[in-house]
Order: structure tokens, then C-alpha cells, then sequence
């Protein structure tokens, strides 16, 4: 048995494969810092060749991060490869992962390849990956779905060919995990030089099962577990890396493995992911939704009162799920609250974020009499989806009821210019989010709108994040204030100046001076 497993985090490259979600480079070196802090094996940031984008984001996170290994995704092509490692030379760990599909089914609809055709690419495609870079990882796309004979053929040869960790990929979330550990088992019994890498494994979740597919896998062999953050990727999305490691940790008595992610920042990374990429954790969702640690019945409150064990296998602490106590007051200081920061985690903000964030903790405090930690988490985040602001919201006024349209004036500056519309809706919210388009002079799809109460109580801050469409793109905003109007016209523009940096004013066909 292992001593302990290695966590490959792919949230940046298969996690982004998510339907609508589309994070921007600053955001994607965000990530990678907090994956870092986690502590992960590996960070794939991304498939250098498939966008500009990509490329650069694979390039700045090679730049940033010093204590994962970074690596590229790659397909079993000379020019893919290259990409990879133009996109990867100046990181301190680079990986090169290649791959290629050897089932049957790929293989004759969509490789038009023969088996002996995949083989002998593969082996070329780590021999070229190796004249670039010691570490090469070779994945066999669809191989739970591949005939095991030549499962074992492809994986021998591709060791011999210098591949230092081979990954059996459940590409479409088909393994049962019986038969998803026994493949391991096979592989490891049946491929003579299988000692020489670490084998990896990387389940989908079409069926609910890649996390007891990857767990199978390591109580078979497996070292490295490919995953994300909160399960995003495509169609049902990938391992959740969060339960991976809270089962093996609490139930070490039955894994018997170890892991090397420090587990209280779990909470803060799956929040960080959720925010930046818009998509939502279902409350019920283990480890990181909002009810993993609440307890609804009477009969559980009781249990859980008198000896937290009866209804409790985790404390929320060890995942760094915060106590939400008050924290500070109107009259605390800059120091006290950068003391709190601390104690919450946050160790590497820059001071200006700091700075920016104590501004909003100041403002809050003249509304709400207690600020909770949860607070000071969606003030923090709110600052890490902040975007060049070219547009700033200055004011607005709405006039809606029952038996009356909505209307709304707003006001947003652009440099030194003020632009004030009205525009009237259906209620409030899209009353306001018409009177900005007008300003700005262009038209957006609102995909997405979701509002959230980020802690209870009347006077609570609602945290809006909306998610709008334009030219085939997505954009996310974010918007929170004890106002919920105030915190979607917020998110509107958030969104708005988030689709300004990614794409240009021109391609928005944004007219406002
Ligand atoms: O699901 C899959 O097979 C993949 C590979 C490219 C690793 O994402
Ligand atoms: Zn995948």
C-alpha cells in the first residue's frame, strides 16, 4: 500500500471545460496560488494549444507557482507538444501530459486509427515530450473502455519510452468500481515495468461514481488521483478533490493512506472556485455544501449538543468551514482587522487588497451592527473578481410596486464622463440592469442570476452573481451589499466591465464615450 496519494488538480483544464464557465488569466493565477496554499501534487493549468488564452494563463501560473508542479494538457501531436512546453519552460516543475484515446469505439469513429497506428504514436508522441522535459505523463483516453490487453501493451510501451506517470482515465464515467479497481489491479500485475511510474487515475462522474472509482483505483495502486475543486467539468463533472481527501483522512483507519493537502483551506478554495467561476454548490453537495454540517432534526441538534461524534464524522474546522463569530465592530481599527484576516487564512493578500477590503469593512459596519466572518469572506472575495473598471457605478434610484412598472435611473462614470439613463422593467432588478445596458450602449443575454444571503438575519449582505452572454461568451459578475438592488447593479457592471478586459469594446459593440 502507498504511503501517501498525489493530488493532480485539473480544475483549471478539465474544471474549465464546464459548461459556461470561462475564467480570465488573473483569475486562472488566483486559483493556482490558492490550489498551492492547499497544497496540491500537481496544478494542470490548462491545454496550451487550444486558445491564446489558454496559452498565456499555462504561461503566467508557470511563472507564479513554485511549490506544485505545473503542467500542460496535450494532445499526441508534435505541435501540441511544442505548445505545451513554449507555455511551460519557465516553470520550476513543468509536465508534459499527453494523450491519446485507445478504446475501440474512439478509435474507429474518431482517431480512424488501427490499434498498432495508436501504439506507435504514443510511443513517439513521450519519446518527442521527453527531449523537452523529464517529466511526461501519459494518459489512454477512454481506457476503461479499452480491450486490457492492449491497455497493458500501451502502458508497457510507454513506460519504456520514458513516461514517469501513466493515467487511466474513465473518460465517460462508465466503471463501476469493482471493475474500475480491478483494471489497477491488472495493470499492475500484468505490465512488467508498471514500478518504474506512478499510476494515475481520472474518473468522470456520468454516474455518480468517480470519487468510489478513484478510491477503488488507490486501494488498487493508483498514486495520483486527478480532480477538482467542488467536481466541475464537463457533462457531470469530475472527482471532487474535497472528498477524495476528507475520505481517505477520515477514514484513515480504512485506507490507511496519507495526503499532503492542508485540509482547513478546503472551504475557502471550494468558495474561491465557486465565486470566480459563477457556478453554485448544491447545498447538499458533501464536505463543501452549505448543509454538509447542518444539523435540521431535533433529534440530531440533541445528539450533536450533548457529544458532537453521534451525528458529526468531520468537525467543520478541519475543512476550515469558519465558527462565523463576530469578529469586529465599527470601531476597529485597520491593525485588528488585518489580524483577523490572518487568523482566517487569508496570509497572502497584497496590501492594497487589504486596504481595499478594510474601505469595505468600514462601509458595512454603518449598516450592520455585527459583522461575522462570513462577512469578511464575501467583502475578501468580492475583491479577488475585482476587473479593470471602466465603467463605475456612481448611483441609481428605483421606483417600483405592485400595481406601478419599475423604473430606474442609474448613473455610471466612464473617466471623467457621467452617463445617466432610465429605463423601465419587469420589477426592479431588470429595470436597472436595462437603464445600464443603455448607458453602456450595448445589449447583453442574462444567462444566470443568483442571490444568496450571506449570513442570516434582516440586515444580512446579499452576494449576487450574475452570468450574461454576448457575442458566444460568457461573463460573470459579482456583486454584495446589504442592498440587494445595489448588489445586483453591482454584479451587472462587474459583468459588463469583466467582458470589456476579456474581449474588447469593440467586439461588444460598446458605444458609450
Ligand atoms: O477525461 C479524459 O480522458 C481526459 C484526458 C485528456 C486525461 O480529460
Ligand atoms: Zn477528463
Amino acid at each position: 500500500m502507498i504511503e501517501r496519494i498525489k493530488i493532480f488538480d485539473t480544475t483549471l483544464r478539465d474544471g474549465e471545460q464546464t459548461p459556461g464557465v470561462n475564467l480570465n488569466i488573473t483569475e486562472k493565477v488566483e486559483i493556482a496560488k490558492q490550489l498551492e496554499i492547499l497544497g496540491v501534487d500537481v496544478i494542470e493549468a490548462g491545454f496550451a494549444i487550444a486558445s491564446p488564452g489558454d496559452f498565456e494563463a499555462v504561461k503566467a501560473v508557470s511563472k507564479e507557482i513554485k511549490n506544485a508542479t505545473v503542467a500542460s494538457l496535450s494532445r499526441a501531436v508534435e505541435k501540441d507538444i511544442d505548445r505545451a512546453w513554449e507555455a511551460l519552460r519557465e516553470a520550476q516543475n513543468p509536465r508534459i501530459h499527453t494523450f491519446i484515446a485507445t478504446s475501440d469505439i474512439h478509435l474507429k469513429y474518431k482517431l480512424k486509427m488501427t490499434e498498432e497506428e495508436v501504439l506507435e504514436r504514443a510511443i513517439a508522441m513521450v519519446k518527442y515530450a521527453k527531449k523537452y522535459c523529464s517529466d511526461v505523463e501519459f494518459s489512454a483516453e477512454d481506457a476503461s473502455r479499452t480491450r486490457p490487453e492492449f491497455l497493458i501493451k500501451v502502458v508497457e510501451e510507454v513506460i519504456k519510452a520514458g513516461a514517469t506517470v501513466v493515467n487511466i482515465p474513465d473518460t465517460v464515467g462508465y466503471a463501476t468500481p469493482a471493475e474500475f479497481g480491478n483494471l489497477i489491479r491488472t495493470l499492475k500485475e500484468k505490465v512488467s515495468n508498471i514500478d518504474k511510474v506512478d499510476i494515475s487515475v481520472h474518473c468522470h462522474n456520468d454516474l455518480g461514481l468517480a470519487v468510489a472509482n478513484s478510491l477503488a483505483a488507490v486501494l488498487n495502486g493508483a498514486v495520483q488521483v486527478e480532480c477538482t475543486i467542488n467536481g466541475l467539468g464537463e457533462r457531470a463533472g469530475n472527482t471532487a478533490m474535497e472528498e477524495i481527501i476528507m475520505g481517505i483522512d477520515t477514514r484513515k483507519d480504512f485506507y490507511g493512506i496519507g495526503h499532503k493537502i492542508n485540509t482547513t483551506q478546503i472551504y475557502r478554495t471550494s468558495k474561491l472556485i465557486s465565486s470566480l467561476t459563477g457556478i453554485k454548490v448544491q447545498p447538499n453537495k458533501a464536505i463543501v455544501g452549505a448543509n454538509a454540517f447542518a444539523h435540521e432534526s431535533g433529534i440530531h441538534q440533541h445528539g450533536v449538543l450533548s457529544e458532537r461524534s453521534t451525528y458529526e464524522i468531520m468537525r467543520p474546522e478541519k475543512i476550515g468551514l469558519s465558527q462565523n463569530r463576530m469578529v469586529l465592530g465599527k470601531l476597529s481599527g485597520r491593525h485588528a482587522f488585518e489580524e483577523r484576516l490572518k487568523e482566517m487564512g487569508y496570509t497572502s493578500l497584497t496590501p492594497e487588497k487589504i486596504q481595499k477590503a478594510f474601505e469595505k469593512f468600514k462601509s458595512l459596519a454603518d449598516k450592520k451592527k455585527v459583522i461575522l466572518d462570513r462577512d469578511i469572506e464575501a467583502l475578501i472575495e468580492e475583491k479577488v473578481s475585482e476587473v479593470p473598471e471602466i465603467f463605475v457605478l456612481e448611483t441609481f434610484q428605483i421606483t417600483s410596486g405592485n400595481k406601478s412598472v419599475a423604473t430606474s435611473t442609474v448613473t455610471l462614470k466612464r473617466s471623467d464622463n457621467e452617463i445617466t439613463e432610465a429605463a423601465t422593467g419587469d420589477g426592479p432588478v431588470d429595470a436597472a440592469f436595462n437603464a445600464i445596458e443603455r448607458a453602456v450602449g450595448t445589449s447583453f443575454t442574462l444567462e444566470d442570476y443568483n442571490l444568496r444571503a450571506v449570513t442570516e438575519g434582516k440586515d444580512a449582505l446579499g452576494e449576487v452573481t450574475v452570468r450574461v452572454s454576448k457575442e458566444g461568451k460568457i461573463f460573470t459578475g459579482r456583486g454584495v451589499s446589504t442592498d440587494i438592488i445595489e448588489a445586483s447593479v453591482k454584479a451587472y457592471v462587474n459583468a459588463i466591465n469583466r467582458a470589456i478586459s476579456e474581449i474588447g469594446e469593440d467586439a461588444l459593440k460598446i458605444n458609450a464615450q
